[in-house]
């Protein structure tokens, strides 16, 4: 057939974009050009210290390649595959003959992350991606017959694209639905935990997983309440701690969010069977690296890296936390809490 006899396209219909008030936009759908991978808009928002829109920077990039050292042929985990940045740098390491496994809850974000790896050359030979917690790591190794990894990685808590989507209900900054959810077809929304707890259970659980000071006063206010949005559950905050200076409060708002999130992802029991399995899934030798940005996290990894070096099962440990550096951190504010510690699987 001619190219004439071709049946016609119908026109494809011109999408408008979404209209901004003001020079910049400032709502993440607004941001279009950061969403559009406009090089030039996005080298702006990294330069001014932010992150742009559906993207995230990975942290303490030089620092952990240092400390897993990945080598080519090597087996590699990146556990919270995420924007797939470590992941990048890793692969680039352990490639000709490695394969890296990531892993990731997210089944909104995941679907992206594969097809901008594997845009970039990373074919199902040396990249696979899971759809799961990393709580089922030994599975996931047991259905590809992986005896051990060389490295893994962890990287906790939620990713930049999962915060700034007002979708997620992550987010103190702007309104959504009351979720936090890192997969929303699990579990419940937050909004419905909020609803059913009791205000001891839920003072209990702000002290728990954020080391609230005012929990029993905001278990009190909050249990029990139906909130449809991440702002009226900010403004209830506020208004049950009437004479507490605005910006103190903004620092219970966001533990309170801290400690609801960590709650309806089970984060510590995750982490907890992550830490349970993880010499099992490294082979004699192999380096795991763990990145936490707040205490619960740490304390448990702290915890499970020290006892395992007591009982021989990792030949070294990090002695210290290792930190973002100063210039880091002032370009990517996010990295400022981050703790990073790692241990060597023994060679038996
Ligand atoms: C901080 S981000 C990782 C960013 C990633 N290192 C990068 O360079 O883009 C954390 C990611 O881990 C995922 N995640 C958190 N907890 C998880 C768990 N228990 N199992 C699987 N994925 C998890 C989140 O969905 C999120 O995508």
């Amino acid at each position: 057939m001619s190219e004439e006899n071709l049946p016609s396209e119908p026109p494809v219909p011109h999408k408008r974009r979404v209209r901004y008030r003001g020079k910049n936009p400032r709502r993440f759908e607004e941001k279009y050009k950061e969403h559009g991978s406009d090089t030039a808009t996005i080298a702006k928002v990294v330069a001014a210290g932010k992150t742009p829109a559906g993207t995230h920077r990975p942290i303490m990039v030089a620092e952990i390649i240092e400390v897993l050292a990945p080598q080519p042929g090597n087996l590699a985990v990146d556990c919270t595959l995420g924007y797939g940045g470590h992941a990048q740098e890793i692969l680039t390491k352990i490639l000709p003959d490695g394969k890296l496994l990531g892993l990731d809850q997210d089944p909104i974000e995941l679907p992206k992350t594969e097809a901008r790896l594997r845009a970039q050359g990373f074919s199902d030979n040396v990249f696979s991606t899971h759809r799961s917690n990393f709580a089922g790591l030994p599975q996931i190794l047991a259905a590809q017959e992986i005896a051990g990894a060389d490295v893994i990685l962890a990287d906790l808590g939620v990713s930049s694209m999962q915060i700034d989507d007002p979708a997620r209900g992550f987010s103190v900054k702007f309104s959504g639905p009351l979720d936090m959810r890192m997969n929303p077809q699990r579990g419940q929304p937050v909004s419905a935990l909020l609803k059913k707890i009791q205000p001891a259970a839920l003072a209990q659980l702000l002290m728990q997983n954020a080391d609230e000071p005012k929990a029993v006063q905001l278990g009190s206010a909050l249990a029990g309440k139906s909130f449809a949005t991440t702002h009226e559950l900010a403004e209830a905050i506020r208004a049950a701690l009437p004479h507490v200076p605005k910006e103190e409060c903004h620092l219970n708002i966001r533990r309170v969010f801290q400690a609801l999130r960590i709650a309806v992802n089970d984060e510590f029991s995750a982490l907890d069977n992550l830490l349970r399995n993880l010499p099992a899934c490294l082979k004699p030798g192999g380096r795991v690296a763990i990145l936490t940005f707040h205490s619960g996290e740490d304390r448990r990894v702290k915890k499970a890296f020290i006892n395992g070096h007591e009982t021989g099962i990792y030949s070294a440990i990090s002695q210290d936390i290792i930190r973002a550096t100063p210039e880091e951190q002032r370009a990517n504010p996010r990295s400022a809490p981050a703790k990073l510690r790692w241990a060597r699987r023994a060679n038996v």
